[in-house]
């Protein structure tokens, strides 16, 4: 709904019920109620209403939501039926990983380039898409709209590249070198950890087994 403020927490739960109501688009669901799409996300019905009342309460009573609306919905606040053109900055084991994910492309991502400064990795095409040195990446930005750039590169090269990077005019960072990378306020930064995932695990593991352990007594 234009002009209406979501709050973050709701943003942040979006992709989440985007994804399961894409499933349900996938398997032909039309409609589903509130309290079927709690049982299968494990959220409770009125947290669900809460959020989805956010675009205008299209859930109706005894029908339940619409799927097909409210993932085109969802998709549209999350800015998903825009095209947004991708390059990856480091080809090395994350940075080639990620090259090779099709589904990017699924949600509107597109991978128009890869860069690095090894040598020996120029010229190797990834899906179509050959890794080029990172000489050549100022004149590419000039000549290609890039909107996100995925910072796959050592963690001590990273601050340094992403002022770089933004100097030249991009705007939106995915950075998943382990660094804070402190840049204007304009700059968008999403920094994605797979450790810092782990070491949420690893504590809630550790409640368990403490659990567990004074269970036993
Ligand atoms: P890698 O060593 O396989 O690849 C790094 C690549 O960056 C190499 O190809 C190297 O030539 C290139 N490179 C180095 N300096 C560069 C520069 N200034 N400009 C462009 N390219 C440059 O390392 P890997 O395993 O792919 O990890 C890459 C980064 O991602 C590291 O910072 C690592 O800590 C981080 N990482 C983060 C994860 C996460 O969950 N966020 C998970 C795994 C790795």
């Amino acid at each position: 709904m234009p002009g209406k403020e979501i709050s973050l927490a709701v943003i942040q739960r979006l992709p989440r019920y985007y994804r399961y109501l894409g499933e349900l688009l996938e398997n032909d669901v039309v409609r589903i109620s509130s309290k079927e799409l709690s049982e299968r996300m494990n959220v409770t019905a009125s947290q669900i209403r809460q959020d989805l009342n956010n675009f205008g309460g299209f859930g109706q009573q005894g029908y339940g939501y619409n799927v097909e609306y409210l993932y085109t919905e969802i998709g549209k606040i999350l800015g998903l039926d825009k095209r947004y053109s991708l390059i990856i900055i480091g080809a090395g084991n994350l940075g080639q990983a990620l090259a090779n994910y099709t589904d990017f492309e699924r949600r509107g991502f597109y991978l128009k380039g890869i860069f690095d400064v090894n040598p020996r990795l120029e010229g190797i095409s990834i899906r179509g898409v050959e890794i080029q040195m990172m000489d050549n990446l100022e004149e590419f930005v000039k000549k290609n709209k890039v909107h996100i750039a995925a910072l796959t590169i050592p963690k001590m090269k990273a601050p340094q590249t992403a002022k770089e990077i933004t100097d030249m005019g991009i705007k939106a960072i995915w950075n998943f070198a382990p660094v804070d990378l402190n840049l204007p306020s304009d700059v968008i930064v999403e920094n994605v950890h797979l450790a810092e995932s782990l070491m949420r695990i690893s504590y809630t593991l550790k409640d368990l087994e403490a659990s567990r352990e004074s269970d036993g007594n």
